[in-house]
Protein backbone atom coordinates (compact mmCIF):
# COMPACT_ATOMS: atom_id res chain seq x y z
CA UNK A 1 0.00 0.00 0.00
CA UNK A 2 1.55 3.06 -1.02
CA UNK A 3 0.10 6.80 -0.34
CA UNK A 4 1.02 9.91 -1.70
CA UNK A 5 0.13 13.29 0.25
CA UNK A 6 0.58 16.54 -1.63
CA UNK A 7 1.76 19.24 0.79
CA UNK A 8 -0.07 22.37 -0.49
CA UNK A 9 3.10 24.32 1.50
CA UNK A 10 4.68 25.39 -2.03
CA UNK A 11 1.31 25.64 -3.82
CA UNK A 12 -0.28 28.98 -5.26
CA UNK A 13 -2.39 30.12 -1.96
CA UNK A 14 -4.36 32.41 -3.71
CA UNK A 15 -6.07 29.53 -5.49
CA UNK A 16 -5.93 26.59 -3.72
CA UNK A 17 -9.22 25.08 -5.02
CA UNK A 18 -7.63 25.43 -8.15
CA UNK A 19 -4.10 23.95 -6.92
CA UNK A 20 -6.12 21.11 -5.26
CA UNK A 21 -8.13 20.43 -8.38
CA UNK A 22 -5.04 19.84 -10.08
CA UNK A 23 -4.09 16.69 -7.96
CA UNK A 24 -7.37 15.58 -6.33
CA UNK A 25 -7.74 12.90 -8.72
CA UNK A 26 -4.51 11.12 -7.99
CA UNK A 27 -4.07 12.26 -4.34
CA UNK A 28 -4.90 10.44 -1.50
CA UNK A 29 -4.89 13.05 1.07
CA UNK A 30 -4.42 16.63 1.14
CA UNK A 31 -1.33 17.32 3.28
CA UNK A 32 -1.77 20.95 5.15
CA UNK A 33 1.21 22.00 6.95
CA UNK A 34 0.39 24.02 9.72
CA UNK A 35 3.54 26.40 11.37
CA UNK A 36 3.32 28.65 14.19
CA UNK A 37 6.17 30.43 14.09
CA UNK A 38 7.18 29.70 17.65
CA UNK A 39 7.94 25.92 17.42
CA UNK A 40 9.38 26.50 13.46
CA UNK A 41 10.58 30.32 12.45
CA UNK A 42 7.53 29.87 9.80
CA UNK A 43 4.13 30.77 9.82
CA UNK A 44 1.55 29.29 7.46
CA UNK A 45 -2.24 28.80 8.31
CA UNK A 46 -3.96 29.76 11.69
CA UNK A 47 -7.17 27.19 12.73
CA UNK A 48 -9.72 29.41 11.18
CA UNK A 49 -7.71 29.19 7.62
CA UNK A 50 -7.17 25.64 8.26
CA UNK A 51 -10.97 25.20 9.08
CA UNK A 52 -11.84 26.71 5.44
CA UNK A 53 -9.21 24.71 4.09
CA UNK A 54 -10.66 21.10 5.65
CA UNK A 55 -14.13 21.95 4.05
CA UNK A 56 -13.16 23.57 0.59
CA UNK A 57 -10.99 20.04 -0.05
CA UNK A 58 -12.31 17.42 -1.74
CA UNK A 59 -9.88 15.12 -0.35
CA UNK A 60 -9.48 14.30 3.10
CA UNK A 61 -6.78 16.30 5.10
CA UNK A 62 -3.39 15.21 6.82
CA UNK A 63 -3.05 17.42 9.16
CA UNK A 64 1.37 18.28 9.86
CA UNK A 65 0.98 20.42 12.45
CA UNK A 66 4.06 22.20 13.77
CA UNK A 67 2.95 24.23 16.83
CA UNK A 68 4.02 25.20 19.78
CA UNK A 69 0.69 24.06 21.88
CA UNK A 70 -0.19 20.38 20.50
CA UNK A 71 -1.84 19.73 23.42
CA UNK A 72 -4.26 22.40 23.76
CA UNK A 73 -4.88 22.27 20.10
CA UNK A 74 -4.64 19.23 18.31
CA UNK A 75 -8.14 17.81 18.54
CA UNK A 76 -8.87 21.15 17.47
CA UNK A 77 -7.76 20.00 13.98
CA UNK A 78 -10.14 16.55 14.35
CA UNK A 79 -13.09 18.45 15.31
CA UNK A 80 -12.33 20.72 12.50
CA UNK A 81 -12.57 17.96 9.91
CA UNK A 82 -9.03 17.09 9.54
CA UNK A 83 -9.11 12.87 8.74
CA UNK A 84 -5.50 12.76 10.37
CA UNK A 85 -3.95 15.07 12.70
CA UNK A 86 -0.07 15.00 13.32
CA UNK A 87 1.83 16.83 16.20
CA UNK A 88 5.40 16.61 17.25
CA UNK A 89 6.55 14.69 20.03
CA UNK A 90 9.02 17.38 20.69
CA UNK A 91 6.41 19.93 21.20
CA UNK A 92 4.14 18.06 23.85
CA UNK A 93 4.17 17.39 27.16
CA UNK A 94 1.35 14.38 27.59
CA UNK A 95 1.67 12.76 24.47
CA UNK A 96 -0.72 10.04 25.27
CA UNK A 97 -3.59 12.46 26.22
CA UNK A 98 -3.23 14.74 22.99
CA UNK A 99 -3.56 11.36 20.96
CA UNK A 100 -6.79 10.44 22.85
CA UNK A 101 -7.92 13.82 22.41
CA UNK A 102 -7.22 13.59 18.82
CA UNK A 103 -8.91 9.94 18.15
CA UNK A 104 -12.19 10.77 20.60
CA UNK A 105 -12.80 13.82 17.86
CA UNK A 106 -12.64 11.01 15.07
CA UNK A 107 -9.41 11.58 13.00
CA UNK A 108 -6.65 9.22 12.80
CA UNK A 109 -3.42 10.64 15.37
CA UNK A 110 0.00 10.62 14.25
CA UNK A 111 3.25 11.50 15.89
CA UNK A 112 6.24 13.06 14.22
CA UNK A 113 9.95 13.55 15.32
CA UNK A 114 12.39 15.48 13.86
CA UNK A 115 15.51 15.22 12.49
CA UNK A 116 17.19 14.76 15.64
CA UNK A 117 14.80 13.06 17.56
CA UNK A 118 15.41 9.39 18.10
CA UNK A 119 12.59 6.90 17.56
CA UNK A 120 12.81 4.81 20.70
CA UNK A 121 11.35 7.45 22.52
CA UNK A 122 8.03 6.84 20.79
CA UNK A 123 8.01 3.47 22.55
CA UNK A 124 5.86 4.67 25.32
CA UNK A 125 2.94 5.59 22.73
CA UNK A 126 3.37 3.84 19.63
CA UNK A 127 0.46 1.56 21.05
CA UNK A 128 -1.72 5.08 20.58
CA UNK A 129 -0.94 6.48 17.46
CA UNK A 130 -1.87 5.86 13.88
CA UNK A 131 1.16 6.60 12.12
CA UNK A 132 4.50 7.66 12.65
CA UNK A 133 5.81 10.46 10.95
CA UNK A 134 10.02 10.68 10.40
CA UNK A 135 10.76 14.32 9.39
CA UNK A 136 13.87 13.66 6.50
CA UNK A 137 14.23 17.53 6.60
CA UNK A 138 14.23 20.29 9.36
CA UNK A 139 10.76 21.15 9.94
CA UNK A 140 9.72 24.77 8.71
CA UNK A 141 10.09 25.12 5.04
CA UNK A 142 9.59 23.22 1.90
CA UNK A 143 11.67 22.86 -1.02
CA UNK A 144 14.68 21.76 1.25
CA UNK A 145 17.11 18.64 0.46
CA UNK A 146 16.20 15.06 1.36
CA UNK A 147 18.13 14.12 4.56
CA UNK A 148 19.23 10.05 3.52
CA UNK A 149 20.71 9.58 7.00
CA UNK A 150 17.12 9.72 8.05
CA UNK A 151 16.18 6.41 6.36
CA UNK A 152 17.78 4.20 9.46
CA UNK A 153 15.09 5.66 11.83
CA UNK A 154 12.78 4.40 8.83
CA UNK A 155 13.96 1.12 8.85
CA UNK A 156 13.92 0.91 12.78
CA UNK A 157 10.27 2.43 12.56
CA UNK A 158 9.24 -0.08 10.30
CA UNK A 159 10.52 -3.26 12.26
CA UNK A 160 9.08 -2.23 15.30
CA UNK A 161 5.57 -1.30 13.66
CA UNK A 162 5.78 -5.34 12.34
CA UNK A 163 6.86 -7.12 14.93
CA UNK A 164 4.77 -5.51 17.46
CA UNK A 165 1.59 -3.45 15.97
CA UNK A 166 1.14 -6.46 13.27
CA UNK A 167 2.20 -3.60 10.85
CA UNK A 168 -1.14 -1.38 11.14
CA UNK A 169 0.53 1.65 12.09
CA UNK A 170 1.54 3.96 8.94
CA UNK A 171 4.95 5.19 8.46
CA UNK A 172 5.01 8.58 6.82
CA UNK A 173 8.54 10.47 5.45
CA UNK A 174 8.06 14.25 5.10
CA UNK A 175 10.53 16.65 3.29
CA UNK A 176 12.70 16.47 -0.07
CA UNK A 177 10.59 13.68 -1.44
CA UNK A 178 11.08 13.79 -5.32
CA UNK A 179 11.02 10.44 -8.13
CA UNK A 180 14.65 9.58 -6.44
CA UNK A 181 14.41 9.81 -2.86
CA UNK A 182 10.76 8.20 -2.97
CA UNK A 183 12.72 4.81 -3.89
CA UNK A 184 15.21 5.25 -1.19
CA UNK A 185 12.45 5.92 1.23
CA UNK A 186 10.02 3.16 0.13
CA UNK A 187 12.87 1.06 0.75
CA UNK A 188 13.80 1.65 4.12
CA UNK A 189 10.22 1.03 5.10
CA UNK A 190 7.51 3.90 4.35
CA UNK A 191 3.78 3.55 2.89
CA UNK A 192 2.76 7.07 3.04
CA UNK A 193 4.50 10.03 1.57
CA UNK A 194 4.52 14.05 0.90
CA UNK A 195 5.68 15.62 -1.46
CA UNK A 196 5.50 19.92 -1.69
CA UNK A 197 7.58 21.18 -4.06
CA UNK A 198 8.24 18.11 -6.42
CA UNK A 199 4.28 17.80 -6.96
CA UNK A 200 3.60 22.07 -7.24
CA UNK A 201 6.68 23.21 -9.20
CA UNK A 202 6.23 19.84 -12.04
CA UNK A 203 4.19 20.97 -14.92
CA UNK A 204 1.73 18.94 -14.29
CA UNK A 205 1.10 18.24 -10.54
CA UNK A 206 -1.52 14.95 -11.05
CA UNK A 207 0.75 13.04 -13.61
CA UNK A 208 3.81 14.01 -11.21
CA UNK A 209 1.53 12.15 -8.15
CA UNK A 210 1.22 9.25 -10.50
CA UNK A 211 4.74 9.08 -11.16
CA UNK A 212 5.49 9.14 -7.41
CA UNK A 213 3.06 6.40 -7.00
CA UNK A 214 4.95 4.47 -9.21
CA UNK A 215 8.16 5.02 -8.68
CA UNK A 216 7.33 3.32 -4.86
CA UNK A 217 5.06 0.59 -5.99
CA UNK A 218 8.64 -1.04 -7.52
CA UNK A 219 10.42 -2.95 -5.41
C1 LIG B 1 8.21 20.97 6.00
C2 LIG B 1 6.84 20.46 5.75
C3 LIG B 1 6.70 19.65 4.54
C4 LIG B 1 6.96 20.40 3.25
C5 LIG B 1 7.45 19.42 2.25
O1 LIG B 1 8.30 21.47 7.28
O2 LIG B 1 6.42 19.64 6.84
O3 LIG B 1 5.43 19.00 4.47
O4 LIG B 1 5.82 21.03 2.74
O5 LIG B 1 7.88 20.13 1.14
P1 LIG B 1 8.95 19.50 0.15
O6 LIG B 1 8.34 18.28 -0.42
O7 LIG B 1 9.18 20.58 -0.83
O8 LIG B 1 10.19 19.18 0.97
ZN1 LIG C 1 4.57 18.43 6.52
Amino acid sequence: MVRICPSILNADRSNLVGEIAKISKESDYLHLDVMDNIFVPNKTFTLEESRKIISDSVLPVDAHLMIANPDQEAHLYALAGASSVTFHLEASLQPAATASNISQAGARVGIALKPATPFHLLAPIMQYIDMVLVMSVEPGFGGQSFMSEMMPKVAEARLEIDEKYFGKIWLQVDGGITLQTIVAAKRAGADTFVAGSSVFNAPDPGEMVALLRNAASIN
